[in-house]
Parts: C-alpha cells; sequence; structure tokens
C-alpha cells in the first residue's frame, strides 16, 4: 500500500502540489508521511508520525522549491513511526517507496558488508543503500546504476528518486506496484494512481515493469534497457467526485447515502437496452469469481444469485490464497475478477496467473485505468464514483448490482425468464425503497443498546449468509467490536459456547425457502439468553427479536442490494457511539497494494 508522490516543474511550488497530491492518496495508509524536497541546491526532508495535517503543521508550505518527493505510509517493516517514515535517504539517494522487497534481508547484509549503516528496521532504507551502492559502482552513471538494482531487487516496487548530484531531475521505476507519470504545463509528477493529480493533470503515461522515468521540469524520458522509449500520453475523462463531505459527518456515510443512485442508475442503464453491454455467459462450463475481503463477499452473494435463480454453478476464492492454490478450469472456463480499486496485489496476481493458462478473464472494476481493468479481457466498471471511507459500502453494492445484471442476462439467455417486466417494475422503486431504508430505521436506537458489547454475532443462511459475512466485516473493521459469522445452522456445532447472557445475534433472514429453519436457530439462541436482532423482509413473531429491521420485499436479483443497507448503518452507529475514526479505521488503508 502507501501513496506516492513526486513532482518537478519551473513554478517552484514543489511543496504545495507534492502535498495536496499527497492527501488524495491518505486513503492508501495514514501511519505517517513525509516529504524530500530540494531547498537551496539541498535535499531537505520532513517527516511526521500519524496523519498528514501532521506533516503539514512541520512545513512552510509556500517556502520556494522546484521538486519534492512524499509519502503516505501503510507499515509493512517496523513501526509506524518517524523514523520509520519515508523519504530515506542514504548516501546520495533520497527515496519514498510503495511495495516490500523481499530479499532486503540478504541486500542488507551485503550492504553491510561493504560498510554501509542503518538507522530504520525498514526494507526501504535498504532499497534506498542498494541504489546508492549500484551508483557508486557505476561510476555515477544513474540509468546504468537503477538497471542493476533492478536486477538484484526481489519483490514489488514503485520507486520515486532524487540524487544530491542531480537535483534537477527525478526519476521513478515500479515493479508489480502502480505508478503513472502524470503531464502537466512545465512540470511533472509521479503518482500512486492517477486521480491522486486531477487538480493538476487529467494527462498521464503508464509505467511499465521494465522502464525507467527521468523528469526534468520541461521534458521527460522513458528508458528502456538504456535506450528512450515512446509512451502513449494517456487522458483520464472519468468523472471523480470531490473529496468533500457536503452534509454528512462522514465519507462513509455520504458513500451510503449514494446508494440509491448508483444502484438505480447502472440498473436503468443497462435493463433500459436490454442488457447489451453485460457480458454473455451462457458459453461457459465453468465460472470463477476471485476477490479479497468485501469483494470476495460480493462473489458469494453473486454464487447464491447464480445458483438459486439461475441454476448455474459459481465458485467463489479468495485471492490470497487462490494465487497458490491449484487452479482447475473447465473446457471454456471464465474467471471474473472483483475490485474496487483495481490494485490489490493479490487479485492481480491472480489475474496475471490465469490469464497465463489462456483463460478468459472479467474484470469488475470501480478505479478507470487502474492495473486490473487494463490487464483483464474485458471490464465492467461500476461507477459508484471514488470511494473514500476505507470500509467500502458503495463498491459493494455497485459490484452486486453488476453481478446481478450477469446473473439476470444468463437466467434470460436460459429461458428461465422471458422478459424483463417484472424487475422492471422494481428497479423503478429501487432508489426509493433504499432511500427508506436509510432513512427511515432508527438503526440509533439498536447501536446504542449493543454498542459496549465486546462480541456480537451474525448469522444467515444462503444468501443471507453471504450478506451476514459482509455486515460482521463492516462492523470490525470500523467499531473494532469482535464479530463472528455463522451459517446459521452451523452455531451449535461449537461456537454456540460463546453465547452467553445478552450476547447480540444479528440473523438475516430473506429467503423463505430457509425461513422456518432459521427462525429454530434463533430460538435455540434466544433459550441462551443471547439478545435477538433480526433483518428481514418478511413478517415474523415478535417472540424471537429484541429488535427487528424490517425491509421491503423485492425481486430475489436485487434483494441483496437492499438487505446490506441495514448492516452497513448497524456497523456505522455502533461504531459512532464508540467514538471510533469511521473513516479511517486504525491498521487498515483503502486499496491493499502489497500481499
Ligand atoms: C472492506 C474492504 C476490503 C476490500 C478489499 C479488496 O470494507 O474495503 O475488504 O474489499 O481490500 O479491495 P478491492 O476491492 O480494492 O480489491
Amino acid at each position: 500500500m502507501c501513496g506516492i508522490i513526486g513532482y518537478i516543474g519551473k513554478d517552484n511550488k514543489a511543496i504545495e502540489k507534492t502535498i495536496s497530491c499527497l492527501e488524495k492518496l491518505e486513503y492508501r495508509g495514514y501511519d505517517s508521511a513525509g516529504i524530500a524536497y530540494v531547498f537551496n541546491n539541498e535535499i531537505k526532508i520532513q517527516k511526521s508520525k500519524g496523519r498528514i495535517k501532521n506533516l503539514k503543521d512541520k512545513l512552510q508550505i509556500d517556502t520556494k522549491s522546484n521538486c519534492a518527493i512524499a509519502h503516505t505510509r501503510w507499515a509493512t517493516h517496523g513501526q509506524a513511526n518517524e523514523i520509520n517514515a519515508h523519504p530515506h535517504k542514504v548516501g546520495n539517494v533520497t527515496i519514498v517507496h510503495n511495495g516490500i522487497i523481499e530479499n532486503y534481508l540478504e541486500l542488507k547484509n551485503m550492504l553491510i558488508d561493504n560498510g554501509y549503516k542503518f538507522i530504520s528496521d525498514t526494507d526501504t532504507e535498504v532499497a534506498c543503500a542498494t541504489l546508492d551502492f549500484f551508483y557508486n559502482k557505476c561510476n555515477k552513471n544513474i540509468i546504468k546504476s537503477i538497471d542493476e538494482f533492478k536486477k538484484i531487487i526481489k519483490g514489488s516496487y514503485a520507486l520515486g528518486i532524487i540524487y544530491d548530484d542531480d537535483i534537477n531531475n527525478l526519476y521513478a521505476i515500479k515493479k508489480d506496484s502502480p505508478l503513472i507519470i502524470g503531464i502537466s504545463d512545465e512540470s511533472y509528477f509521479i503518482a500512486s494512481d492517477v486521480p491522486a493529480l486531477l487538480e493538476y493533470t487529467n494527462k498521464y503515461i503508464i509505467l511499465e515493469d521494465n522502464e525507467i522515468a527521468k523528469l526534468t521540469s520541461d521534458k521527460y524520458e522513458i528508458y528502456n534497457m538504456e535506450k528512450i522509449v515512446d509512451k502513449e500520453i494517456k487522458t483520464f475523462d472519468f468523472k471523480y467526485s470531490t473529496q468533500d463531505k457536503g452534509n454528512f459527518e462522514h465519507f462513509m456515510l455520504k458513500e451510503i447515502n449514494e446508494q440509491p443512485k448508483i444502484v438505480y442508475d447502472l440498473l436503468k442503464e443497462n435493463i433500459d437496452n436490454n442488457l447489451e453491454d453485460i457480458p454473455s455467459l451462457i458459453n461457459y462450463d465453468r465460472i470463477d469469481i476471485i476477490g479479497c475481503g468485501s469483494a470476495y463477499h460480493t462473489s458469494l452473494v453473486a454464487k447464491y444469485i447464480f445458483e438459486q435463480q439461475v441454476n448455474a454453478e459459481i465458485n467463489c476464492y479468495v485471492a490470497s490464497e487462490y494465487r497458490y492454490e491449484n487452479n482447475f478450469f473447465g473446457k471454456n472456463s471464465l474467471v471474473i475478477f472483483i475490485s474496487q480499486s483495481g490494485e490489490t496485489a493479490d487479485t492481480l496476481a491472480c489475474l496475471r496467473k490465469v490469464k497465463k493458462q489462456g483463460i478468459d478473464t472479467l474484470a469488475i472494476v470501480n478505479a478507470q485505468g487502474s492495473s486490473i481493468a487494463r490487464e483483464a479481457d474485458k471490464v465492467i466498471y461500476i461507477k459508484a464514483g471514488q470511494e473514500i471511507a476505507v470500509a467500502t459500502t458503495k463498491a459493494y453494492t455497485a459490484q452486486i448490482t453488476i453481478l446481478s445484471l450477469l446473473a439476470l442476462k444468463l437466467s434470460y439467455e436460459k429461458n428461465i425468464i422471458n422478459n424483463f417486466d417484472e424487475i422492471k417494475k422494481d428497479i423503478d422503486k429501487i432508489t426509493e425503497i433504499i432511500d427508506g431504508v436509510i432513512k427511515n430505521i432508527d438503526y440509533e436506537t439498536i447501536a446504542l443498546n449493543i454498542y459496549e458489547r465486546n462480541d456480537i454475532f451474525f448469522i444467515g443462511r444462503l444468501v443471507d449468509y453471504a450478506l451476514a459475512l459482509e455486515g460482521s466485516l463492516k462492523l470490525k473493521e470500523i467499531s473494532y467490536i469482535n464479530s463472528c459469522t455463522y451459517p446459521a445452522g452451523e452455531l451449535k456445532h461449537g461456537t454456540i459456547s460463546l453465547i452467553d447472557d445478552k450476547t447480540p445475534v444479528i440473523s438475516i433472514i430473506t429467503d423463505e425457502s430457509v425461513m422456518d429453519k432459521t427462525i429454530s436457530n434463533i430460538k435455540e439462541i434466544i433459550a441462551r439468553g443471547a439478545k435477538s436482532i433480526i433483518v428481514s423482509c418478511i413478517d415474523l413473531d415478535d417472540d424471537i427479536y429484541d429488535y427487528s429491521i424490517k425491509i421491503p420485499k423485492i425481486n430475489p436479483f436485487l434483494q441483496p442490494i437492499i438487505t446490506i443497507i441495514p448492516l452497513q448503518l448497524l456497523a456505522y452507529n455502533i461504531a459512532y457511539k464508540r467514538g471510533c475514526d469511521i473513516d479511517k479505521p486504525r491498521n487498515l488503508a483503502k486499496s491493499v497494494t502489497v500481499e
């Protein structure tokens, strides 16, 4: 993870511009932040533990500088403190780094034998010293020395580099971590993603693994094997919402409230053209879906929709496992990759692994132009707009919406449904329905009654189990309450021993085919004193709950989109009552670009 930014230009605004762009990358990690800038022909470094605002407090933002590199950190090697914060400087070389250097211990020993000393616990300081080592070894030929560095280093990296001896140039390289070059008037940027630069430019170049970028204020050169290569300049024309909370106290709440429109627009646009833009899955004999965290949870929701409504089998895999597993394919296999950021390291590694086998790939992605979107054979954008809260909400529902449309199209192609007339009626009402579930339910009172508990359980069957997993993840992420999720019938096979007097158990019941079974399980936990909270679209007897959240019943292809909303808002309200940092929970980052 980590976010990196670099700037070189003639306007002497390097500090102001890098810090402003760095703030847009804070979603990548906020353990510490730092900047290195050229001032009076010298490289100055300033670092701070915690948020970027702490760094800003230490800086004179209008200090004149024409070149800077900056970093916001999500700690991998070494604690989140000022010493381990980037930039790191060794000898002639100063760097910011995103990624993990896997052979850093081996390199560190080699460097110590060559007289280098280290002050931090980071792999980045080792990378920096390695660059300095080759810089000296290659008689200060920078391009050659970076090529030598690339040959010896193992792992993933995106690096912004400046040299004491060459302060009029900014260098950048990458391997398996994203890095783009931003092109503006008489100035150039490096950045972990394009949206970070949109205040200044939407023109960019994608740097590839084998390339080295050399940026000066009036020109850029991209080297491959010591030769300058031509690169396509791309334009980012995707509309990004402003990073502004509007009238909401948190981005998470704002993003929850954006869901009625996002879901409706996706459904309406596609249903109005009879799902022509939705790829057909009819010719595939095997469909696998890969993702991490919430993206994996959306694949489980899809599994139940495809299997229950379309009689089509789906296999779901967690990307960090799938990349090392023995994978199986059919004669005509499709692998679908789900990712909000489009940069998740494990998901990207799986995509590359599957592509090598010649299997068809489809990506369902939010971030336009991201690595997963670029590298998959086909991409469907979920059009949720930039998601800023670390805990995903609107991207999750938009992913489910697209997966439901894929299932709906297959259902039509398999003649299970003959037209879209029925679902169209529900689509026309969906904005109002989601809006009502957001606004008309008293989540605060339920939160008030359970927010001090240390454990909260979630249960459900079939699709409700998949949704329960996501509700529980939301709660854990932002409230730090321990939470377990079980298929309702599984609880008594051990875990029921954890239920004691007043343990909150949140049950989800939307699938009538298994409703009675879940109700029996709820009775079992009530008998052990649990506090029962039910989210359901069915009228239930009031002896099985302390609190009931009644949601509207809708077409089964769309029901999960409605069911997840109360779970998001319960998590939000509980975290709020506990005084947690809802948009930036501890230890998390929005984009997980390390494995
Ligand atoms: C949870 C959450 C994470 C992500 C996961 C995958 O709220 O946001 O679990 O879903 O890290 O990220 P993407 O979708 O960017 O691949």
